[in-house]
């Protein structure tokens, strides 16, 4: 599917990319800059960016950037055309019937059709859980405890023990190997093709507005492994889809409930929990924590109750606050998890382990107190120890309050006694600590990128960037380069499109950007060109020398590149446009 550039165009230009950006991330103003904390890594201080001068966001952390089109791309995992359509209904503009063709239809075809095979080969699944073969796992089930309504309401299937009948049931409804291989259903290579899932219990995965982008296939019994997942494909990105949010997203409970594993999850939505989602078998992930917060503020963590789970909780945790929910965590002593809880003890002991969930920090300090004997006055004070260092990590001093004088009681400490050791730690000197890592790593990142283009390169994106910034400059450069002087592909690109800005006397970088949106590291390259400001500390004539340079660096160069096939004519005219070139001064 293909817009035209005037249509992209009016559909970037009527939302405004502050406004957009406001409603995921909250930010603030400094100077002619908004600064908030990145979506797209997790980090402490803010170093995402959006000029709304420029219509471009930009993170100096991670380097993302771009503009209102890709960073909806980018959070919500959509394709161009998606992109651009949910901006244009944002902003009420009709978009016309789409014509063909390009790269971008080639990828949301694609996409579309694997989301047709998944949901064709959920629904082969759930056919052979009826039939016959499907038997055993039909029982299987109900013995778990699902009855036929929750099975539907699931999705729920049977991956039959022949090694390819899923295959060959695609390959008759016209699907290419090219495609198939792409689904992660199938495995294709030179010796033939077969399914992945074979004799197992299928959980067909849908993303928020239930699309099947992937399964889990558990064997019955024992075996290894237990759950056999889709791999990622262009539909099914695991840290950015949870299990049972379509379905979540709906209900009326002030909070969701995050779990760790399919069953949980149905098991709870059975019980009458319609809040319960689950990560898919990795660890959970900010995109995830991200996801969650945009349909609630208020999370309770039900990860299994054995050791990895705590260690899974502890580290969700951090993850969780970090977007700005707030977390509690739920005991499902003695049982291991939420499905094997409800079936012991039902729905209202569930109920009322929810209502008795504890807060993050008593739960984190609980396990942490397991590690002391605290009837030995000596372990008791390295227990005191090291809440004071969990205590004092938080920065608002109210908040700081309310917990030492929690703890205090909840672990018999003496309130006096816990303010000294904190005041001994020092707030501060902590923070700073950690800041300064950041500070470092950032550093050594950034340092890294400039040794990386060096020269030739550095002076063709500093020239870029200079125009974009200084636009007047472009009447002393225009009679000396051309864009066809830029060496570096993604340059050039720019360059094209910036002189051609220029030329008509409006300059947009934001609607560069447009031409980038199919590759997202060139996407960065580009939104890094833009973003940045060229040297504001210089004094004007070292800027004039510094512009001259980068502009002689340039042309240089391409003459060089045109010299070594030039005609003995050419070359003349050459090294005489060379020489005058040694004499060009730019004044700023
Ligand atoms: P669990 O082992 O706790 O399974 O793994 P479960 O959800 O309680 O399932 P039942 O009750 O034994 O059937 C939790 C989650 O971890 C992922 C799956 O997403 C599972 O739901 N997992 C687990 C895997 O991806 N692979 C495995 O081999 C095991
Ligand atoms: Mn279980």
């Amino acid at each position: 599917m293909y817009y035209s550039d005037e249509i992209i165009e009016k559909v970037r230009e009527s939302n405004d990319i502050l406004d957009v950006i406001s409603s995921y991330v909250t930010l603030q103003r400094r100077g002619s800059t908004y600064f908030g904390l990145c979506p797209f890594h997790s980090e402490k201080t803010p170093s995402f960016s959006v000029t709304p001068s420029k219509q471009m966001y930009y993170c100096f952390g991670c380097h993302k950037g771009g503009n209102v089109i890709s960073f909806l791309m980018d959070y919500e995992n959509y394709t161009f055309q998606e992109a651009l359509q949910a901006l244009a209904a944002r902003a009420r503009i009709e978009l016309p019937a789409q014509e063909e063709s390009g790269e971008a239809r080639k990828q949301s075809d694609l996409r579309k059709t694997i989301l047709e095979v998944n949901n064709k080969a959920g629904k082969y699944f759930y056919h052979q859980l009826k039939t016959k073969r499907g038997e055993n796992a039909l029982a299987y089930l109900h013995r778990r405890g699902l009855d036929d309504e929750t099975i539907t309401r699931w999705g729920l299937g049977y991956s039959n023990p022949y090694r390819d009948d899923l295959y060959r049931a695609m390959k008759k409804e016209g699907y290419s190997d090219e495609v198939l291989a792409q689904t992660g259903l199938f495995h294709i290579d030179t010796r033939g093709a077969g399914d992945k899932f074979w004799n197992r219990v299928m959980f067909p995965i849908f993303d928020a507005n239930s699309r099947v982008i992937g399964f889990g296939g558990r064997v019955m019994g024992d075996g290894e492994p237990k759950y056999l997942n889709s791999p990622e494909t262009v539909v099914f990105d695991k840290g950015r889809n949870l299990y049972g949010l379509n379905i979540a997203r709906k209900t009326r409970r002030d909070h969701l409930l995050l779990c760790e594993g399919y069953m949980d999850v149905i098991s709870l939505h059975r019980a009458g929990f319609d809040n319960a989602v689950a990560t898919l078998g990795t660890a959970l992930t900010g995109g995830q924590a991200n996801l969650l917060k945009r349909y609630t503020d208020r999370v309770v963590l039900t990860y299994d109750s054995d050791a990895a789970g705590i260690r899974a909780a502890q580290r969700a945790i951090p993850i969780l606050r970090q977007a700005g929910i707030s977390v509690k965590v739920l005991n499902m002593d003695p049982w291991k998890d939420p499905d094997e809880f409800i079936v012991h003890e039902g729905a209202d002991a569930y109920e009322d382990r929810i209502e008795k969930a504890k807060n993050f920090f008593f739960f984190e300090m609980d396990v942490r107190e397991r590690e002391f004997d605290m009837s030995d006055p000596e372990q008791k004070t390295g227990f005191a120890r090291a809440l004071a260092g969990e205590l004092v990590k938080f920065s608002e001093e109210l908040e700081r309050e309310n917990y030492l004088q929690a703890a205090c009681a909840r672990y018999h400490i003496s309130e006096e006694g816990l303010k000294k050791m904190m005041a001994g730690l020092g707030r501060a000197s902590k923070i700073t600590v950690e800041e300064d890592r950041a500070a470092r790593e950032a550093e050594r990142q950034a340092n890294a990128r400039r040794k990386a283009d060096s020269g030739l390169k550095k002076s063709e994106r500093l020239l870029l960037t200079w125009l974009v910034n200084v636009p007047s400059l472009y009447q002393k450069v225009k009679d000396v380069i051309r864009p066809e002087d830029f060496t570096d592909g993604v340059y050039e690109e720019c360059a094209k499109a910036l002189f051609a800005q220029l030329e008509a006397g409006k300059v947009e970088p934001a609607a560069i950007l447009d031409r980038f949106m199919a590759d997202e590291d060139d996407r960065q390259t580009a939104a890094e060109i833009f973003h940045t400001d060229p040297e504001g500390d210089m004094t004007l004539t070292a800027r004039s020398k510094a512009f001259t340079d980068i502009v002689k660096n340039i042309r240089r160069n391409a003459l060089d590149e045109a010299a070594r096939t030039a005609s003995p004519e050419e070359y003349q005219r050459i090294l005489k446009e060379k020489k005058a070139l040694e004499k060009l001064v730019i004044t700023i």
